[in-house]
């Protein structure tokens, strides 16, 4: 926001009350619950809007599980007034990692089943050639069973193949079975029974189609993730009216920029680390557990928090560690770190998307179905046209120079 009382200075609109909410627990107040606006320049999607609502909150001297508890009684609170819906609690819970390997996203839907199986040990010595080179190259064999899905035509099964591709697979092996027996290229390289073993240790039958993967194990489990939601929405197996909540815990604390190549927060700078992790931040960052949690509903990330850093020598290790210089740091949360210095709790919290949770419980697919004057997916207000280019007059009691041309 261009400031009028300091012309050519600009305010920034926060991406949510993160700093402050600590500030608040660091300077006594033990708990914090707010409404938030929150305002962020980001490429849309169906369950992204640039101003959106926050149900936030912090707490002192509080572990992960009273945040988790905390949460789930007021999810169920709000679901048994709202809808007359009893959730049962706990939530289920499972670390980014299975996550990522049951169900290649951080954001698993868990309403239907298809849960991608490592099998590489089932076909150790078959001399299928896709199955080998993978295999001898580091990489693992992972399957989907998709129900009913095996009694597609050729030209279905094709459609299938080529969507696996789109969805990042090199290839995609299918073992159809129907009419009592398996087919496709597999039963050439298996003998019967070891092929029938194996189908039933998978927990596939009659009418089934499993679908094959072989590469590295993280690609294939993202792209047989991506697979797994077609073809869940293609054949109809997700119910609505049904809502499975799920934790996600253990995320690692640093990620890699796909852009920049750079170590970044995976989810933001003053999330801590598991405390057994904290001595090989430096050597091993990628391999740093975080003390961070999403919860998540239905496949959309309904609400992200952590147990936030409350000590400034592991706040300025973990900057150092994202590339950020001390004085970097001082200048742009020299606030926090200062506050840090006054004997700062232990503390934590977490923010809930209400948009989010609006539009799931009334079963809309875009948050944009419960907000009054929502922008369109161009980011532009369909009602007053914002954004909308300034005046001349504007721009010059604002001391402002814009370089941006009108399309
Ligand atoms: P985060 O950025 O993960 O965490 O946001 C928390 C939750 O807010 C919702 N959300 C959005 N909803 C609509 N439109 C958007 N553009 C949008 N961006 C985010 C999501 C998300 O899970 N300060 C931290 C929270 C914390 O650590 O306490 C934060 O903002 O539902």
């Amino acid at each position: 926001m261009p400031s009028r009382v300091h012309p050519g200075k600009v305010y920034a609109l926060p991406q949510s009350p993160q700093l402050f909410k600590q500030i608040l627990m660091i300077s006594g107040m033990d708990r914090y619950f707010q409404m938030a606006r929150c305002y962020r320049d980001e490429d849309l999607r169906a369950d992204r809007q640039p101003e959106f609502t926050q149900i936030d909150l912090e707490m002192s001297f509080v572990e992960r599980d009273d945040i988790l508890g905390l949460i789930e009684g007021m999810i169920q609170h709000v679901f048994s007034r709202v809808l007359d819906t009893e959730i049962p609690a706990p939530f289920k819970r499972m670390t980014w990692h299975q996550a990522m390997d049951i169900y290649g996203s951080d954001k698993p839907d868990l309403r239907f089943p298809m849960d991608i199986k490592d099998v590489s040990e089932s076909f150790a010595g078959v001399e299928f050639k896709v199955f080998e080179s993978a295999l001898a190259e580091g990489g693992r064999i992972r399957c989907i069973v998709v129900p009913e899905a095996g009694k597609s035509s050729r030209k279905e099964l094709d459609g299938i193949i080529e969507k696996g591709k789109e969805c990042g697979l090199a290839g995609v092996v299918a073992l159809p079975l129907k009419d009592g027996e398996a087919k496709g290229v597999l039963t050439k390289y298996m003998d019967a029974d070891r092929l029938a073993a194996f189908i039933k240790e998978i927990g596939a039958g009659e009418n089934d189609l499993v679908l094959f993967a072989a590469g590295k194990a993280r690609e294939i489990s993202v792209a047989l993730g991506k697979l797994r939601l077609h073809l869940a929405a293609k054949f109809n197996m997700v119910p609505s009216e049904k809502f499975c909540f799920l934790w996600v815990v253990d995320f690692p604390l640093f990620s890699i920029d796909s852009e920049t190549g750079r170590i970044v927060a995976e989810h933001h700078p003053f999330t801590s680390p598991v405390p057994e992790d904290a001595d090989i931040m430096e050597s091993d960052p990628l391999n740093v557990r975080s003390n961070a949690y999403d919860l998540v509903l239905n496949g959309v990330e309904l609400g992200s928090g952590s147990i936030r850093i409350h000590d400034r020598a592991m706040q300025e290790r973990l900057f150092k560690i994202i590339g950020l210089t001390n004085e970097q740091a001082n200048e742009k949360f020299g606030y926090l770190m200062t506050a840090f210095e006054y004997g700062a709790p232990p503390h934590g919290g977490i923010a809930l998307g209400a948009d989010r949770l609006t539009a799931l419980m009334a079963g809309q697919e875009s948050i944009r179905e419960v907000l009054a004057f929502p922008k369109n997916h161009q980011a532009i207000c369909p009602l007053t046209s914002a954004p909308v280019v300034p005046s001349e007059e504007q721009l010059r009691i604002l001391k402002i120079k814009t370089v941006a041309e009108e399309k």
